[in-house]
């Protein structure tokens, strides 16, 4: 695992339940802030592909704009009424406050 330091994000560039795409170390991520946290996870949907960054977010998911597979942002993992979409990988992501630098563990 490498940690990426962002280089055009930083966190002000970041709304509050706004997705954004980035790709660090060549695979495409999903990122967004809730509630002053930020998530980060595969952008592209594992039902057929769709861009998650493009999606709703509902409560702690995000809503796939093609066919609306609910993922939890935290794990991954498909909502049980939405059992169409498999897992999507989820990748650590951390801010320094000081900076206002965007890190990803890919
Ligand atoms: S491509 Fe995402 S739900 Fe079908």
């Amino acid at each position: 695992m490498v940690t990426y330091k962002l280089d055009d994000i930083k966190k002000k560039d970041l709304q509050d339940r706004k997705p954004i795409r980035v790709i660090v170390g060549g695979k495409p991520i999903m990122l967004v802030m809730i509630d002053d946290r930020p998530y980060a996870i595969s952008a592209v949907c594992s039902h057929r592909g769709g861009p998650l960054e493009k999606g709703m977010i509902e409560s702690m998911a995000v809503k796939c704009p093609w066919h609306g597979a609910l993922f939890d942002l935290k794990t991954g993992k498909a909502l049980p009424t939405t059992p169409w979409g498999k897992e999507q990988g989820t990748y650590r992501v951390t801010i320094d406050n000081n900076t206002g630098d965007v890190l990803i563990d890919v």
